[in-house]
């Protein structure tokens, strides 16, 4: 691996295995025109490495070898699929403190959070590995007797993957598992900003005896291009992306053509609600992990804090001590709880957004201006606005940032209404110790995923997804391998 200065040497010394090539057939190598692009960290800005750049040549090269591989991998046993994917597992499990040195490295998250995203990587394939020998069809006598019905699942086909930097290995494995167990072979485009971790568990999968062409992995600096050669290939059957709703509606519009099964995980605005009887101080807690995981990049972060009237002075100051006490620093730093953005121009877009609210009159309760930002760019300090009026554009925007916006409302309907008052509708998060008005919230939460009295609700074995302008399909649970398999009838003559 090409390292950057010593200092950037010294802290990727850990992941000097990654492979900077492309996976392509089962072969390592170089993109066809020989380009390369760099990676950087985004704590100081460094190139860490160089990556093989991908265009639309190698793209044809990794959809000949998916295409190739799938009539030998769709008709493996469901035991030797789950048996790869449990190796995987074990394998992803045992490097953990190398994936996560990476993905700090390149996504720059503090380490205990990569720390964290490994194990959810992990959990993804472990549970797929459980999944794929349960994949059940149904038997049953027609109504009218004279047929038998037979239903029986198929793998789509050969599928494109388009993962996003915010979480380089769990949002791969949470597509490349599911896709696996299912049979289907894959094609996998990984963010430029972040693929070294794709790499790493594209190698990963190589040494656990995974067949060539089963996973096919293109890192690029030029993915749009790259995305529309195979999304226009007539083998692809399937797109799974997760990314914003923008770059969504065009891969969709990209899709429709060749008629392609579609899921995709796009933005959110979550609302997080604070009732009257909330407790206050689990409230606080809950917000702080909603908030600032990954720095705030994340889909399913809280974008808008919704609070009682009654309970906003606690809640507020609970907050606000929170924030204040966060220390901003390099994600490979012990002491560091929030690291950098993924890049300045994220960073400014995040502070744009405060800047705009606080023009629009919000209440600046704590500002990124009120201590140092950090030794790199990318840095933001957490900010807490109070009462922000609805016109601003961060009650409308995803913020991905550590910028909390508090709403205020009186009424259970008003505060249920303010969190619908948006397009997405990922996640909504209610705090309340009432049963009978956490069920009416949840009831009327728009929204595909509900937390109730948490401030977190990803978990490999549950169905991920969105309603709305969030997203088409689920992912994760039993139901995320139903992405990846077409349901296939038989009516078979009944005996005479
Ligand atoms: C995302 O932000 O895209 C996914 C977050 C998660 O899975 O928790």
């Amino acid at each position: 691996m090409q390292q950057g200065t010593d200092a950037a040497g010294q802290r990727i010394a850990g992941a000097a295995r990654t492979p900077t090539g492309m996976l392509v057939g089962g072969e390592w190598r170089e993109s066809r025109e020989g380009a390369r692009f760099p990676v950087l960290d985004p704590a100081t800005g460094e190139v860490i490495a160089t990556v093989a750049d991908a265009g639309v040549e190698d793209a044809a090269d990794a959809m000949d070898a998916a295409a190739a591989a799938f009539p030998r991998w769709s008709a493996a046993s469901p035991r030797r699929r789950a048996a790869l994917l449990h190796d995987v597992f074990t394998a992803v499990h045992d490097r953990a403190e190398e994936f996560a040195a990476l993905v700090t490295l390149e996504m720059g998250k503090p380490l205990a959070e990569s720390r964290a995203e490994v194990a959810y990587a992990a959990d993804f394939l472990r549970w797929y590995s459980e999944e794929a020998v349960r994949l059940t069809g149904t038997f049953r006598t027609a109504p009218g007797g004279a047929a038998r019905h037979l239903t029986l699942n198929r793998p789509v086909g050969p599928c494109l993957l388009v993962t996003p930097w915010n979480f380089p290995l769990a949002m791969i494995t949470r597509k490349v598992a599911p896709a696996l167990a299912a049979g289907c072979t894959v094609v996998l485009k990984p963010a430029e900003e972040t693929p070294l971790s794709a790499l790493l568990l594209a190698r990963v999968m190589a040494e656990a005896g995974l067949p060539a062409g089963v996973v096919n992995v293109l890192s690029t600096s030029r993915p749009g291009p790259l995305v529309e050669a195979v999304l226009g290939d007539r083998r692809i059957r399937k797109l799974s992306f997760t990314g914003s709703t923008e770059v969504g509606r065009r891969l969709l519009a990209l899709a429709a053509p060749g008629v392609l099964r579609t899921s995709m995980e796009l933005g959110g605005n979550a609302p997080f609600v604070v009732f009257d009887d909330a407790d206050v101080d689990a409230a606080v807690e809950g917000a702080v992990a909603a908030k600032l995981r990954n720095g705030g990049q994340s889909c399913v972060a809280a974008n808008r804090f919704i609070v009682a009237d009654s309970v906003a002075p606690r809640f507020v100051g609970g907050l606000a001590e929170r924030l204040r006490a966060q220390v901003v620093g390099p994600g490979d730093d012990p002491r560091s709880t929030l690291g950098p953005l993924i890049s300045q121009a994220q960073r400014d877009r995040a502070a744009g957004l405060v800047d705009d609210a606080v023009a629009h009159g919000a209440e600046p309760v704590v500002h990124y201006g009120e201590g140092a930002a950090g030794p790199g760019d990318a840095f933001l300090r957490p900010v807490l606005l109070d009462r922000v009026p609805p016109s601003a554009e961060i009650a409308r925007k995803e913020i991905f940032g550590p910028a909390a916006a508090v709403y205020r409302f009186s009424t259970e309907e008003e505060g249920l209404a303010l969190a619908n008052d948006t397009r997405s509708g990922l996640v909504g998060y209610v705090y309340t110790r009432d049963l009978d008005r956490a069920v009416r919230a949840i009831e009327a939460l728009e929204c595909g995923m509900v937390g109730v009295n948490r401030g977190h609700v990803s978990d490999a074995s549950a169905p991920f997804g969105g309603v709305k302008e969030s997203g088409l399909g689920r992912e994760g649970g039993e139901i995320g391998v139903q992405e990846y398999l077409e349901t296939r009838y038989a009516s078979i003559a009944a005996p005479a």
